[in-house]
């Protein structure tokens, strides 16, 4: 059967970029509520746009949320899922739609988070993520058309950062207590942190 990954971390972990790499790699579907919800942030829907929760950091409804998961893990056979749960709501509503084969948490500590929040940028044409100081185009035309997002700014990345703190680290928690958590050190070179998930899925990913 598929791997049916979960992708956990703080805002800046780096949750984006292994993902994007763990789908190429494995021939995995790349769910991510983020992406998902920017693509429609203007979208009015019964709980307003996602854009008044997102540009404040905080989180969006879950019912808004869990439609845009369970439609995604229908068409989905493996997957890697970054972004969500976020709360213990989520996590009990995911618990229901699926097994997981890995709850993988990518461990960053809160300045490295901050740093890498900042000074991301993000093509707009092809959805790569690039940072000022760690990773950046040589080609003009893209360095050109880079965009930071509405949210990283320093303002946004601290109410993140609690957010994350109030409802995310007690999923993390959760999935520790289960026995399901797979920690990974996520202070290192992208290519790296790749070796160090892929070590974890490769090992035994059914058992994890
Ligand atoms: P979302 O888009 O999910 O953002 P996030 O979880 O805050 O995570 P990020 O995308 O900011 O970070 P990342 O871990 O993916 O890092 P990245 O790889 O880009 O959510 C945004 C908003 O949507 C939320 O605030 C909320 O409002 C809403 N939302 C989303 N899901 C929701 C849910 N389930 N429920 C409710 N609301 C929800 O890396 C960051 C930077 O670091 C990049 O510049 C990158 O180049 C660099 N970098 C990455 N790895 C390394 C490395 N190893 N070394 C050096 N630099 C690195």
């Amino acid at each position: 059967m598929s791997n049916r990954i979960l992708l956990l971390g703080a805002p800046g972990a780096g949750k984006g970029t292994q993902s994007k790499r763990l789908a190429d790699a494995y021939g995995l579907e790349h769910i991510t509520t983020g992406d998902a919800l920017r693509a429609n942030k203007d979208m009015e829907t019964d709980y307003g746009t996602p854009r008044e929760y997102m540009d404040a950091g905080e989180l969006v409804p879950d019912g808004l949320v869990n439609e845009i998961v369970d439609a995604a893990l229908a068409d989905a056979d493996g997957f890697v899922l970054d972004g969500y749960p976020r709360n213990l709501s989520q996590a009990e509503y995911l618990s229901e739609q699926t097994d997981l084969t890995a709850a993988i948490f990518l461990d960053v500590g809160e300045d490295e988070l901050v740093r890498r929040l900042t000074g991301r940028r993000l093509d707009p044409e092809t959805g790569e993520i690039y940072h000022v100081e760690f990773n950046m185009p040589e080609d003009e035309a893209i360095l050109e058309r880079l965009e930071q997002r509405d949210d990283d700014t320093e303002e946004v990345v601290t109410d993140r950062l609690e957010v994350y703190y109030e409802n995310t680290e007690p999923v993390i928690e959760h999935y520790r207590e289960t026995g399901d958590l797979i920690e990974v050190d996520g202070e290192a070179h992208p290519d790296e942190v790749f070796e160090r998930i892929s070590e974890v899925i490769d090992e035994d990913p059914t058992d994890a």
